[in-house]
């Protein structure tokens, strides 16, 4: 569920009007709702309730502080990519205990990083990887704990720009040599091997590639914990989430409508992988991201110009694809609803940035109740690889970003100054 709905015909996040966080923020602005990141969380906890299981929260899909805050508030754990990462789910008050370590370009000092502040994992690669965490520990006098992924070879099914389960991508290591490999890690003197890793894809939404990959994975589990001892198995993030009809009706219990049958819920994805994963008897990790934060934050940008050329109908906003660059590189789909809800005829709109580039487009001939300048209006599903995605381009400042709890609200990231696109540059001395 989420808590962005219509209250009296005025968009709101749980108890607060979104056109008042607008007004005192100015836009483009990132909402969040607490409730719902907590919802989310529990509910897929709950599902996962007969399993002795961790939630580590991938953290790049949404890192603000009060974000990861809320979430280490109920016993998250966090999936980090970089050495940033963890200094960032410590910063926000996360367990590092409780963090594991992936990504196939783990740096040295990142490793040693890693090491010293004691993480559960280290999500690992390659082989080469392997040896280089191996190496590091002796000299730090520590024992590296780790986890292998596998590529269990099974296609997502999802965009190919986040597709990772299949020998195409670059990810993990293929099922085949994965006996080998922990074979040969437990010969290293420095590593502790202490489980198996996986992770096909990310917006899934269907539960078939999830049951696929855990049942080839599962039979190499068990043989890897007979043989090393390990004691978990990770199935990764990747579960999908709403992106059309996300609000219309501002259905709260999204999953109990009639939208929902074809989405994969958490009741679904437990009620497959729980008797999958039992049998096992080892502990279950997993990195979810998007199902958690996605449709707990939207975007509120201002209509700056409305224009029509030919046939076209253009709302031009004051955010653009440095803000939110998911419909431009992915061309997803994200709703994009008035902030106060209007009974405007629609009419079919191009909604864009101000950004020179064609697909700087958030939406194309979309039928949205007619704007004009100065309307607000939320593009939903943008706590997930909104924020976390955006860039300086053009020299346009980082958006802020504010956190609801209830009635209240704070500010949890300040829009960035102008100045500060430019501090850590400079010209050079032979210029003065
Ligand atoms: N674990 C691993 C190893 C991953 O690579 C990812 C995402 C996750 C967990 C979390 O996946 P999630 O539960 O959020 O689907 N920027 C893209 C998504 C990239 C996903 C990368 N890996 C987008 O905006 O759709």
């Amino acid at each position: 569920m989420h808590d962005f709905r219509y209250v009296n015909g005025r968009l709101h996040c749980e108890g607060v009007s979104i056109a008042s966080l607008a007004k005192q923020h100015g836009t483009p602005l990132y909402v969040y709702s607490s409730k719902t990141l907590a919802d989310h969380f529990t509910k897929l906890s709950n599902a996962l309730a007969p399993l002795d299981h961790l939630i580590c929260f991938a953290m790049k899909s949404n890192s603000n502080l009060g974000v990861l805050r809320t979430l280490a508030d109920l016993e998250s754990g966090f999936d980090t990519v970089s050495g940033g990462e963890i200094q960032r789910a410590i910063a926000a008050g996360g367990n590092p205990k409780k963090c594991v370590f992936a990504g196939v370009g783990k740096t040295a000092e990142e490793i040693a990083f890693a090491l010293r502040k004691g993480i559960y994992c280290f999500n690992v690669e390659s082989e080469a990887e392997l040896e280089r965490i191996n190496r590091i520990a002796g000299k730090l006098k520590k024992i590296a704990p780790i986890a292998i992924r596998v590529n269990p070879n099974v296609d997502a099914k999802t965009h190919k720009k986040i597709t990772t389960g299949t020998y195409e991508n670059k990810f993990g290591i293929a099922i085949e040599k994965i006996p080998a490999l922990y074979a040969r890690a437990a010969k290293l003197k420095h590593i502790r091997l202490r489980g198996l890793q996986m992770h096909i894809g990310s917006q899934l939404t269907q539960i078939k590639p999830f049951a696929d990959a855990v049942r080839k994975i599962a039979p190499l589990a068990v043989k890897l914990k007979a043989k090393h001892g390990i004691e978990f198995i990770s199935i990764g993030g990747g579960l999908g989430i709403m992106y059309e009809d996300a609000l219309v009706s501002g259905k709260a219990e999204w999953w109990n409508s009639k939208e929902a049958k074809n989405i994969l819920t958490p009741e679904k994805y437990a009620a497959t992988l729980v008797p999958l994963l039992q049998p096992l008897g080892l502990k279950v990790l997993l990195e979810p991201g998007r199902f958690i934060s996605g449709n707990a934050g939207i975007l509120v940008t201002n209509v700056e110009y409305v224009k029509r050329t030919g046939k076209k109908y253009f709302a031009i906003v004051d955010a653009a694809m440095n803000d939110l660059l998911r419909p431009a590189f992915y061309e997803s789909y994200h709703e994009i609803v008035p902030v106060k809800q209007s009974k405007a005829r629609p009419v079919n709109t191009d909604v864009v940035g101000g950004i020179c580039e064609t697909g700087d487009t958030f939406c194309k001939n979309r039928p949205i109740p007619r704007v004009a300048e100065g309307d607000l209006v939320a593009i939903l599903s943008a706590g997930a690889y909104g924020f976390v995605m955006a860039s300086t381009y053009n020299t346009r400042p980082l958006p802020a970003e504010v956190l609801v709890k209830g009635k209240e609200s704070a500010l949890v990231r300040k829009r960035q100054k102008i100045k500060k696109i430019w501090e850590e540059e400079a010209t050079a001395p032979w210029q003065k």
